[in-house]
């Protein structure tokens, strides 16, 4: 996976949410996004999945140079898989077909191929026995790894994981984990925001720190968990990592 991003900023009104950040990654296969509630790793991240447009700067993922114009987006978004704290899935639909739906309605996937690609991944993931169960009736683990095998059944580029595993109960935690980490380990590449520390050093080649809309600090895991040149992300750490 290889990033570009050139004096790119975001507002919100008058809120200077992304300020002119740069940033250049050439070869990162597990890209994790750290740091301070409200700095703005969401905000990065939507604008890496093509969610949102920015307001201006030069930003080039994977040899896709991101536009503004939604019709753009739309189309480049068909290449990123993507996995959020929370409320992934339609509540309406059952397990199945919430793979599936995507892939008939997005990606023009015949129902028979989409259900053989949905069905495979629940197999896989040891969630077969839950096919045809809605999110309600599942645990917070089980429907955030049925939104991590709906992001991979699209075969995207890269994927995109904002806090995966925050809003679930500890107990569920690992298995999403474990999950991203095998998914990690067949060379599916990850840009993830998390602050689950211990995972984000394990599972990162690179790593970036974001404070107040800007990357204060940036590289290999070892560097910037080990020997991190800012003092806010010295105390970030020791704050996050006390208990
Ligand atoms: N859609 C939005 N409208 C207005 N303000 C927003 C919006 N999204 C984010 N913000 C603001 O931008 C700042 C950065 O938010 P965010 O990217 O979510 O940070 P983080 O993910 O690091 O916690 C916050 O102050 C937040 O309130
Ligand atoms: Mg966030």
């Amino acid at each position: 996976m290889q990033i570009e991003i050139k004096n790119l900023n975001k507002s919100f009104g008058d809120h200077h949410v992304l300020r002119n950040i740069s940033l250049t990654i050439e070869n990162s296969h597990a890209l994790v996004i750290v740091g301070p509630s409200g700095g703005g790793k969401t905000t990065l991240l939507r604008l890496i999945a093509g969610l949102e447009p920015f307001d201006s700067g030069y930003l080039n993922v994977n040899g896709h140079v991101l536009d503004t114009e939604e019709e753009h987006l739309r189309q480049y978004r068909k290449h990123v898989g993507m996995v959020f704290q929370a409320y992934n899935l339609f509540p309406h639909l059952t397990a199945l077909e919430n793979i599936t739906l995507p892939l008939q309605k997005v990606h023009g996937q015949e129902p028979e191929v989409a259900r053989e690609t949905a069905m495979r991944l629940l197999e896989r993931f040891q969630l077969e026995p839950h096919v045809h169960k809605k999110p309600a009736q599942l645990s917070g683990g089980q429907q955030q790894r049925i939104a991590l095998s709906r992001a991979i059944a699209i075969a995207p580029e890269f994927l995109i994981l904002d806090e995966p595993t925050s809003a679930l109960d500890p107990e569920f935690t690992a298995e999403v984990l474990d999950m991203i980490e095998e998914l990690r380990e067949e060379d599916k590449h990850l840009i993830l925001v998390t602050h689950e520390m211990g995972f984000a050093r394990h599972v990162s080649d690179y790593v970036l720190f974001i404070d107040e809309g800007i990357i204060i600090e940036s590289g290999p895991p070892k560097v910037v968990f080990e020997n991190p040149q800012h003092d806010k992300v010295k105390k970030f750490f020791d704050r996050v990592l006390k208990y």
